[in-house]
C-alpha cells in the first residue's frame, strides 16, 4: 500500500391534537402524526409573528389545509417558508452542535422534486460547491424528496458527502480513515475501483439508493477543497502529506419536520479545529497521528506522565488552525466557539426558548475545563423539528 510520502504511513493497527374536528379519523390520518404537524404549524406561525412577519396568514386556515391534505393523501406538503423555517429550527434544536449561533443563516435548497439516485448525487456535488464558496464556507442544507405513502424517499449511504476510504493491508493494518472501512467495502461491492495508487485520503464515491435502484457517483476532484497541513514552527509537519477537507457535510441523518421525514437532507457548517486535530487525525481508531508526532517532536514517549500525548495534541491542533487560516478556509477554534455558544444560549433564553444541549458533545475534546461551556449544565429534553440518526446506517 502506498504510504503518505515520507510519513508515518498513516497506517493504524489498529400536542396538542388537531382540536375540535367533527370529522372522524380516516385511515390516512391514523398513520400520520397529526399532532406533530399541528405543533409545527403553530410554532412556525407563532415565531413568524414574534419576528414581525404579520402577513403569514391565519394559522387556523393553514391547519385546516394541512388536515384536509393528510386526510386525502396520508401526508402534506410543506410550504417553502415552512421548509426553510423547519430546517433552520432542526439545526437550532441539535443538542450536540456547539455552532448554533448562526442557525438563521442556513441556506435551504428545496430539492423535494429530486429522488432519482444519480440526480441526488449530482445535487450533492453542487451542494459542496455552493457550501465551499472558494473557502468562505456557507452553511447549506439540500432537502431531497420526503418519505411519502407508497413512495419511499431516496437514501444516501455515505455518512458525509466527503469521506476518505480505508484499506486493510495484508498485515492487518489499515490505511486511510478506519471509520469508513464498512463504507469502503460497500463501495467496492458495488463496483467501485480504488485508484491505482491507493492513498490515505482517497475520496469515496457517493452511494445513493431509491426504489431498489442504486448509484455510485465519483465526487469530482475540483469539488473537494482540501487543506494541506503545516505548522507555524514545526517545518517537518507539512512533509507528512496530511490534509483534511474543508467542508463537513453530514449526509446520512433524517430531517424530521412537522411529522414529515426527509431521510436525504445533507447539511454542512464549517469546521471547529478540534474536530480534525483532536478527533479525526488523533483518535486511535482514526488516523492515530499522536505517537508519530510525539516522536518527531523529540518528546519522551516512554511514560504517560511526561504528557507527551497532550503536547503533541496541542501542536496538531495548532497545525489545523494555522493551515486553514493560511489557505483562507473558514475555521473556528474551540475557545471562540464556546463563547459564541454561550451567546447563543443567552439569545435563546431572551426569546423565551429552552436550548437543549448535550454536555458531552458541547465540551471540546481538548482543554475542556478552560472553556466556559464546561462549567454548567444544560436543558436536555429533545425538541422538534430535529435531525435523527439514519434508519439505514453503514457501520463504522
Ligand atoms: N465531526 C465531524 C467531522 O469531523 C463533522 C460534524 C459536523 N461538524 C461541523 N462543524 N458542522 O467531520
Amino acid at each position: 500500500m502506498a504510504p503518505v510520502p515520507s510519513s508515518p504511513t498513516v497506517v493504524m493497527s489498529l400536542s396538542a391534537s388537531l382540536v375540535e374536528h367533527s370529522i372522524t379519523e380516516t385511515p390516512n390520518e391514523a398513520e400520520f402524526d397529526i399532532a406533530e404537524a399541528e405543533d409545527f404549524v403553530r410554532q412556525h406561525h407563532a415565531e413568524a409573528v414574534q419576528v414581525g412577519f404579520g402577513d403569514i396568514g391565519k394559522v387556523e386556515a393553514r391547519l385546516a389545509e394541512v388536515h384536509a391534505e393528510i386526510a386525502a393523501t396520508g401526508t402534506y406538503r410543506h410550504t417553502t417558508a415552512e421548509l426553510t423555517y423547519g430546517a433552520r429550527v432542526a439545526w437550532r434544536n441539535s443538542a450536540r452542535c456547539i455552532g448554533r449561533l448562526y442557525w438563521r443563516s442556513l441556506k435551504v435548497r428545496d430539492l423535494r422534486e429530486v429522488s432519482e439516485p444519480t440526480e441526488v448525487a449530482k445535487e450533492c456535488v453542487e451542494h459542496l460547491r455552493l457550501a465551499t464558496n472558494g473557502g468562505k464556507i456557507r452553511p447549506v442544507i439540500s432537502i431531497f424528496a420526503p418519505e411519502e405513502p407508497g413512495s419511499p424517499a431516496p437514501l444516501i449511504r455515505n455518512e458525509q458527502i466527503i469521506r476518505y476510504a480505508a484499506y486493510r493491508g495484508s498485515d492487518g493494518g489499515i490505511m486511510g480513515d478506519a471509520r469508513n472501512l464498512a463504507l469502503t467495502e460497500l463501495a467496492v461491492q458495488r463496483g467501485w475501483e480504488p485508484p491505482a495508487h491507493r492513498g490515505p485520503f482517497d475520496v469515496l464515491p457517493l452511494m445513493v439508493e431509491h426504489n431498489g435502484k442504486t448509484c455510485l457517483v465519483d465526487v469530482p476532484e475540483d469539488a473537494v477543497l482540501e487543506v494541506p497541513l503545516s505548522h507555524p514552527e514545526l517545518d517537518w509537519l507539512e512533509r507528512l502529506g496530511v490534509k483534511w477537507h474543508a467542508v463537513p457535510a453530514i449526509s446520512n441523518m433524517r430531517l424530521r419536520i412537522g411529522g414529515i421525514d426527509y431521510p436525504s437532507a445533507p447539511f454542512n457548517g464549517w469546521y471547529m479545529g478540534t474536530e480534525i486535530g483532536a478527533r479525526n487525525l488523533a483518535d486511535h481508531d482514526r488516523y492515530d497521528l499522536l505517537p508519530y508526532i510525539g516522536k518527531r517532536m523529540g518528546l519522551d514517549t516512554s511514560s504517560e506522565t511526561t504528557l507527551w500525548r497532550d503536547r503533541a495534541l496541542v501542536e496538531l491542533n495548532r497545525a489545523v488552525l494555522h493551515s486553514f487560516q493560511q489557505a483562507n478556509v473558514t475555521i473556528t477554534d474551540h475557545h471562540t466557539e464556546s463563547q459564541r455558544f454561550l451567546t447563543h444560549l443567552k439569545k435563546e433564553e431572551a426569546a423565551g426558548r429552552t436550548c437543549p444541549a448535550d454536555w458531552s458533545w458541547i465540551v471540546p475534546p481538548v482543554s475542556g475545563g478552560i472553556t466556559p461551556v464546561y462549567h454548567r449544565y444544560y436543558d436536555t429534553e429533545e425538541l422538534l423539528p430535529n435531525f435523527f440518526p439514519s434508519s439505514c446506517p453503514v457501520k463504522h
